[in-house]
């Protein structure tokens, strides 16, 4: 069948590159791709938000199936009018996808079912916020409620930093998406991804993975979308993968199919895995960018089947197999990143890095220009290896980071180390 993958990030390079080896995968688009997709899949200039061209798209192509990457066309809908139509796609409904749209939303359904998570109150009303604030102390969380880029939550070191945070949100700085304020209790722990497939009944869970959302090395500086990743998560065990499965998805899952509002798609939950066990920090509706390029790069059955499954509500007759072997990923940003950036920089070395044994480069913000490769945004490129161990994994990365010439770039140096220090001390 023909496949039609929404977005232009190094996720939506890594599925891709695994869809493009499913035997069922005839002819594979992406919009609207990148310069590293282009070499897998058909590019189309279509906006993932744009939820007629991409119909009048998938008619005129006989897409069989649409695999949709990013949060905004979820969000907005997109799989919605896709299933009006017909047209089969991986990922959840607006109304599931609210999980992410909203963490009012997440934090309203967590109480209401018992899920673990911060304490919290949200508030549409400044001086409503402020006097809830005076019953807690700091450090405290401020999120402004709807999608934010990744920018939307603040960690209040103090009360005045917490109320500057509360006038920022619901003045208008992240516009709709900060209507609502949500206050949380600050929790303390190691955080780790986790995923899990749902077809609004059934959930899958798949491998584990750490990000480091932090900019600078020793997780310092502000957040991030995330500067690299590894899987597995060493503190993710079984047993920690157990109950979330017990205490956070399959209750979520249950709540949302109770309220005629079933999840389909991949739910990401992000964990802070505390001294009281494991608790939800938030939820994404989507695959994670840069964990599902670790994940893809460990994945030894055919991901196609088990999207498809999703979608149909059988995926309660797949089961995946992952390889033994540990991935890691070193995102290259262009220098300002997260900050202000330029664009159109140009990258060398890509096919030395790719060169390097157990490597893949992923490539997220990079457009083609004639021969030339030219950076596109801020987090680049993705360069991911696989190893008997994190750290071999690490240093097969770090080789090929080596051979990139991109004087705009940058990288983290400490990617996968908390994982590294842990082998360290087995050993
Ligand atoms: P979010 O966008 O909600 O995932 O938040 C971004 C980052 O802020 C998370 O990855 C955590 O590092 C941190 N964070 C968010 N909420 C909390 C919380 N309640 N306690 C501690 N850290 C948090
Ligand atoms: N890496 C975190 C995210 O995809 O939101």
């Amino acid at each position: 069948m023909n496949i039609l993958v929404i977005g232009s990030g190094g996720r939506e390079h890594a599925l891709c590159w695994a869809i493009s080896a499913s035997p069922l995968a005839e002819k594979l688009y992406c919009a609207p791709g990148n310069g590293g997709i282009a070499e897998i899949a058909e590019c189309v200039p279509l906006k993932g938000t744009d939820a007629d061209a991409i119909i009048a798209f998938c008619k005129s192509h006989d897409i069989g199936f649409v695999v949709v990457g990013p949060e905004d066309p979820l969000v907005s809908g997109l799989v919605d009018r896709l299933d009006a139509e017909g047209i089969k796609s991986f990922g959840p409904r607006a109304a599931a996808a609210q999980l992410e749209g909203s963490k009012g939303f997440t934090k309203d359904l967590c109480a209401e079912f018992n899920i673990p998570t911060a304490a919290y109150g949200r508030f549409a009303d400044a001086a409503a916020a402020k006097a809830y604030l005076k019953t807690q102390s700091a450090p405290i969380v401020v999120k402004a409620d709807g999608l934010a880029a990744g920018k939307g939550v603040i960690i209040a070191m103090s009360m005045a930093e917490a109320e500057a945070a509360i006038d920022d949100i619901l003045g208008g700085r992240f516009g709709a998406a900060g209507a609502e304020v949500v206050i949380e209790e600050f929790m303390e722990g190691e955080e780790a991804s986790f995923f899990a497939l749902c077809d609004g009944t059934h959930a899958l869970p798949l491998a584990t993975a750490q990000d480091h959302k932090r900019v600078h090395d020793g997780d310092q500086g502000p957040n991030t979308g995330g500067m690299g990743a590894y899987s597995p998560a060493p503190v993710m065990t079984p047993a920690v993968c157990e109950r979330v499965m017990r205490e956070i998805i399959e209750p979520t899952v249950a709540a949302l199919a109770t309220r005629g509002t079933p999840f389909t798609g991949v739910l990401f939950a992000g964990l802070m895995i505390t001294k009281d066990g494991p608790k939800l920090i938030e939820y994404n509706a989507r695959f994670g960018d840069p964990e599902t390029q670790v994940l893809m790069m460990r994945l030894s059955s055919d991901i196609l089947p088990a999207l498809i499954a999703t979608h149909e509500g059988t995926l309660d007759r797949i089961s995946l197999a992952w390889s033994h072997e540990a991935a890691l990923t070193v995102v290259m940003a262009t220098q300002g990143y997260p900050g202000d950036y330029p664009k159109g920089t140009e990258i060398k070395g890509v096919t030395a890095a790719r060169a390097v044994p157990h490597v893949q480069v992923f490539h997220a913000g990079t457009i083609k220009e004639g021969e030339k490769l030219l950076s596109n945004g801020g987090r680049v490129l993705n360069i991911t290896a696989k190893g008997g161990s994190v750290a071999e994994a690490q240093a097969r990365a770090y080789e090929a980071v080596s051979k990139i010439d991109w004087p705009k770039g940058f990288c983290r140096s400490d990617i996968g180390y908390r994982a590294v220090a842990r082998e360290q001390q087995e050993t």
